[in-house]
């Protein structure tokens, strides 16, 4: 019968990856909870409506990237493309929101974008997510920046540049498009990408962020993002570097950073990497105060967050993730397998971690696997220990030494 393979995009995290996705998460847990978050876990599934009203129906991930499909009723579902809508929903849906109440969450898992696959691309990747609502100070600003860099130096990864911009909000915004508007009528919009022709007219502060060389030659010299706010975003990004300087927080401000979807307002950000090919951003986030009331809930409930993307910041872990192993008991004479095996579960009872061989073998190529499991102790269970009812225990470490006791000798 023919072999059923997997599907585009997607990828089978055996224990030495999926061990990396797991250090991750366990350090997640970790920094997030010591800055008062807690975890929510959110459904894959959630209807379209949800991603089209807060991602944007303009945006690519809305207008290409999600898995949208009819469920046997006819109801449209979409399998979450990011987890900021999702959370965002569950925040009102259970009336979470309290006057002066500050929330903070955190959820990670898989999300699914039908994008191209490449290296750090996939169409099934998964996210650590953290978000904060019902404060609006710059002060959160700051400390989700560090949090997130605090984050992502717990797990090894210190040399990555943050990138920061505010986008403005609701007063400030509609000026600088029109701005953008002016000027794009000044330009030979036909020599923009694809892309790019589109937004113009439906997201043109995308244009700005745009990666074609030809895009950003047109755009040298748009009008700047962060030259037109109004006093109040100026102030409140102004407050956030300042904050960020004094904690030490290295950074640049990149005026043309924009963030692929449309929620954000103020303070928007991104984490990339140089060394792992061409999908550099790591991670990304930003403010979002017109969300919660644009999904239904509370009027002017402020949130910010961010994603750091697994699969990209797996490549850049250095080492191995896989836990090594306290002891391995080593059968050599079939006769004793199963005092082999009674022995080993005593031992795991008694809080270590170790692996029994099932089947006598020669020692040589025992002594090889419980070294390559990083066993500290080797118990060897040969033809003397079966007739004497004792055990031989091996070093593992450099000392090598070699002695013959009773069993119980290890239980007292
Ligand atoms: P995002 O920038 O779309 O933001 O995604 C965050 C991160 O997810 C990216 O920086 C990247 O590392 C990773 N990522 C995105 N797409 C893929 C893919 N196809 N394959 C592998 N990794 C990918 C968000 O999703 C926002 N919800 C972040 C946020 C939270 N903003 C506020 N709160």
């Amino acid at each position: 019968m023919s072999k059923i393979q997997k599907i585009k995009g997607v990828a089978d995290l055996f224990p030495e990856d999926s061990a990396r996705y797991a250090f991750m998460e366990k350090t997640a847990r970790e920094v997030f909870s010591a800055y008062g978050y807690g975890e929510l876990r959110i459904p894959i599934l959630e209807k379209t409506e949800l991603f089209c009203r807060s991602i944007g129906e303009e945006t690519d991930v809305v207008q290409k990237e999600m898995y949208t499909f009819p469920d046997r009723k006819g109801r449209s579902l979409t399998m979450r493309p990011e987890a900021t809508a999702g959370v965002v929903r569950a925040y009102v849906e259970n009336k979470i929101y309290q006057p002066g109440k500050v929330t903070k969450l955190y959820t990670y898992g898989p999300m699914f974008r039908y994008e191209r696959p490449q290296a750090g691309r996939m169409r099934q990747f998964h996210q650590i997510d953290a978000e904060i609502f019902g404060a609006s100070e710059p002060q959160v600003d700051a400390e989700v920046l560090l949090m997130l860099s605090t984050f992502l130096s717990k797990i090894g990864l210190e040399k990555l540049s943050f990138e920061l911009n505010s986008l403005g909000c609701p007063e400030c915004r509609p000026l600088f498009r029109k701005a953008l508007d002016e000027f794009f009528n000044g330009i030979d919009k036909e020599q923009l990408c694809d892309d790019c022709q589109r937004r113009v007219s439906t997201n043109p502060l995308r244009v700005l962020d745009c990666k074609n060389k030809k895009c950003r030659e047109l755009t040298v010299d748009a009008p700047s993002i962060p030259d037109n706010l109004c006093t109040e975003c100026r102030d409140h990004f102004d407050v956030v570097i300042a904050l960020i300087d004094e904690a030490g927080l290295e950074y640049t401000l990149n005026p043309r950073l924009v963030r692929g979807l449309d929620y954000y307002q103020r303070t928007a950000f991104e984490v990339t990497s140089g060394d792992i090919g061409s999908q550099t951003a790591v991670a990304g986030g930003g403010r979002y105060d017109g969300l919660v009331e644009s999904l239904g809930g509370a009027k002017k409930v402020p949130g910010i967050g961010f994603a750091c993307g697994m699969e990209r910041l797996a490549m850049l872990l250095e080492g191995t993730f896989t836990e090594e192993m306290d002891f391995y008991v080593a059968l050599v004479d079939e006769r004793a397998a199963g005092d082999a095996l009674i022995f080993a579960e005593k031992l795991r009872n008694s809080g270590l971690k170790g692996e029994v061989g099932f089947a006598a073998k020669s020692m040589k190529a025992q002594l090889r696997h419980a070294n390559k499991i990083g066993a500290g102790k080797c118990f060897i269970f040969g033809a003397d220990e079966f007739e004497n009812a004792t055990v031989t225990v091996k070093d593992m470490t450099e000392s090598g030494e070699q002695i013959t006791t009773p069993r119980d000798e290890y239980f007292k």
